[in-house]
């Protein structure tokens, strides 16, 4: 499948038109970006590595019954992708206390939560993607209470079959975000979308807790590809 007109590119990625156009090309950057946006640099072959960690995530999340967006992956950087809306919506899943739960709460990082957190937040630049409830996202349309319901236990389905996997490979899965769309050949179907990678989740050693994801990236702690790369070993890809 050859890559068409760019559509549009975003911090990590870029979408690509294909001559279908029910599918796209997810092209897998190495642009970092955090605190949206205010700290920019590039981690070396990230784009390499996350395609492969998102690739395989979301074959097993298709295998126990989520749907996705992800078609195959292509090449080093491309996915392809079915064409989606998306909503603009982020769901964040926590298992134990980290980053902004952590601030906002004054709680102290790595405290264990007694079950599962999930949090809503609206994608917005402009607004730092606020936290929204339920209700706004009904009130102001941003999805319907059905897919809100939706949303919610996909999460919680996707967590348990990822905190298993991961465990498996001693790491802890922290927190992480995920982005659903409407499938643009059926609008009444939402599929998991985006990427999840250690871009999007917070993953920690299971033994020593350390960090392997981008917080290395956001705190200046060195180690970024490493990290990543260590991901990768452990879930036993070659790239
Ligand atoms: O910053 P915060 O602690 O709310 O992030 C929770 C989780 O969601 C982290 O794993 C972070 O990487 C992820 N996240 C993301 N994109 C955002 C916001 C959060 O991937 N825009």
């Amino acid at each position: 499948m050859e890559r068409g007109e760019k559509l549009y590119e975003g911090k990590a990625k870029v979408l690509f038109a294909t001559e279908d156009p029910n599918l796209l090309i997810q092209y897998f950057k190495d642009d970092a970006t955090a605190f949206n946006g205010v700290k920019k640099g590039t981690i070396a072959d990230k784009g390499v590595l996350n395609n492969l960690i998102s690739t395989r995530l979301f074959t097993i999340l298709e295998a126990v019954g989520i749907p996705t967006h992800l078609e195959e992956r292509l090449s080093d950087r491309e996915q392809l992708v079915h064409r989606v809306n998306i909503l603009p919506v982020e769901v964040v899943v926590r298992n134990l206390v980290a980053g902004s739960m952590a601030k906002r709460l004054g709680m102290e990082e790595g405290t264990p939560l007694p079950r599962p957190v999930v949090e809503f937040y609206h994608k917005s630049d402009e607004l730092d993607d606020p936290m929204v409830t339920v209700d706004h996202i009904e009130v102001f349309g941003w999805a319907k209470e059905r897919e809100i319901e939706e949303m919610m236990e996909y999460a919680h389905r996707i967590n348990d079959v990822l905190i298993a996997y991961f465990a498996n490979i001693d790491i802890r899965l922290v927190d992480y975000k995920l982005e659903f769309g409407r499938l643009a050949t059926n609008p009444s179907e939402l599929v998991l979308a985006d990427e999840i990678s250690p871009d999007s989740c917070r993953l920690w050693d299971l033994h020593t807790n350390e960090k392997l994801d981008k917080d290395r990236f956001r705190r200046d702690l060195g180690g970024v590809e490493e990290a990543y790369q260590q991901v990768v070993e452990r879930m036993g890809l070659k790239r």
